[in-house]
């Protein structure tokens, strides 16, 4: 186990993000909130983006109380035109966007594939996978206007490297995101837009309620870690990548998952 000391002290105190401005998907609750907290720590402008207000505000609040720099605009991710107008938003504000993070995101109950209704699979598909696209579309589109480049992270999951039965339709859209991100990373490589895909193992948020008490300790007994992923260890990975640290990495996809190899 990791001592308390580290736990406590996972912020980086540097400003190295001062100067750029990021966008964060779901960014209220849980892998997002961490994320957009991080950054802002690091210096960035954050804008958190979800349909969650009430969280949103009190995050804005949250980041604005330790001098960093945040607002909150409202984003409904199943939806191409709310996306637009979150990619849309700095450059309204004559701020160019360095920073896209999609992490919005929902897991479906567990159901076996066979008995997945047309409803929710086409529930999945348009929440972690299409609205992915549209995310990582208009953000490049943005990024390669002004030739100045940036870095977009999908968050993805470990269920779209390998088979988690009763999770068919979340594991499928995870697998999109991987391949969205691999794909459309070589497209514009050359033109400094980096995207990558970071692939999560369960981690302790909101979004594994959907498997209950005993699913979750099942879950812990397959972590060689021991526990579950607590969601600042992710935003640690996603705000490297974020940053210029990683600025020869593209097209990767990277576990943050406590060893979990099924
Ligand atoms: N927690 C895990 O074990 C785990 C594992 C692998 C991948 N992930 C991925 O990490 C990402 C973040 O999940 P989390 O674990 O922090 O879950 P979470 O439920 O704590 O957070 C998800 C956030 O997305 C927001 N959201 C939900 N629907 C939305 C919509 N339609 N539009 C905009 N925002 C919406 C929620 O309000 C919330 O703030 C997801 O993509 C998830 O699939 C999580």
């Amino acid at each position: 186990m990791p001592s308390h000391h580290f736990l406590k002290n996972h912020y980086g105190m540097d400003q190295s993000l001062f100067g750029k401005n990021a966008i964060v998907t779901g960014g209220a609750l849980g892998i997002g909130k961490e994320t957009s907290l991080l950054l802002a720590k690091k210096g960035a402008h954050v804008v958190v983006s979800d349909i969650k207000v009430d969280e949103g505000n009190s995050l804005v609040k949250e980041i604005q109380s330790f001098g960093g720099s945040c607002e909150f605009v409202t984003c409904d991710v199943s939806k191409e035109e709310d996306i637009i107008r979150l990619t849309d938003h700095l450059q309204n504000q004559n701020k160019r966007l360095d920073i896209m993070v999609n992490n919005a995101g929902i897991a479906n109950k567990p159901t076996f594939m066979h008995k997945v209704s047309t409803e929710v699979w086409n529930k999945l598909i348009l929440m972690d996978l299409t609205s992915v696209f549209w995310s990582q579309k208009y953000a490049t589109k943005q990024m390669l206007s002004d030739r100045k480049g940036g870095s977009i992270i999908n968050v993805a999951s470990i269920a779209g490297l390998g088979a988690s039965p009763s999770l068919g339709p979340y594991c499928v859209a995870k697998a999109g995101v991987i391949e969205l991100s691999t794909t459309g990373a070589l497209e514009v490589a050359k033109f400094g837009v980096r995207i990558n895909a970071v692939c999560p193992g369960w981690t302790e948020t909101a979004i594994l309620d959907v498997a209950g008490e005993r699913g979750k300790s099942a879950m812990e007994k397959n972590i060689p870690i021991g526990r579950l992923g607590k969601p600042f260890e992710v935003a640690n990975l996603i705000v490297f990548l974020a940053s210029d640290d990683s600025s020869f990495i593209t097209g990767s996809v990277y576990r943050v998952d406590g060893g979990t190899r099924s």
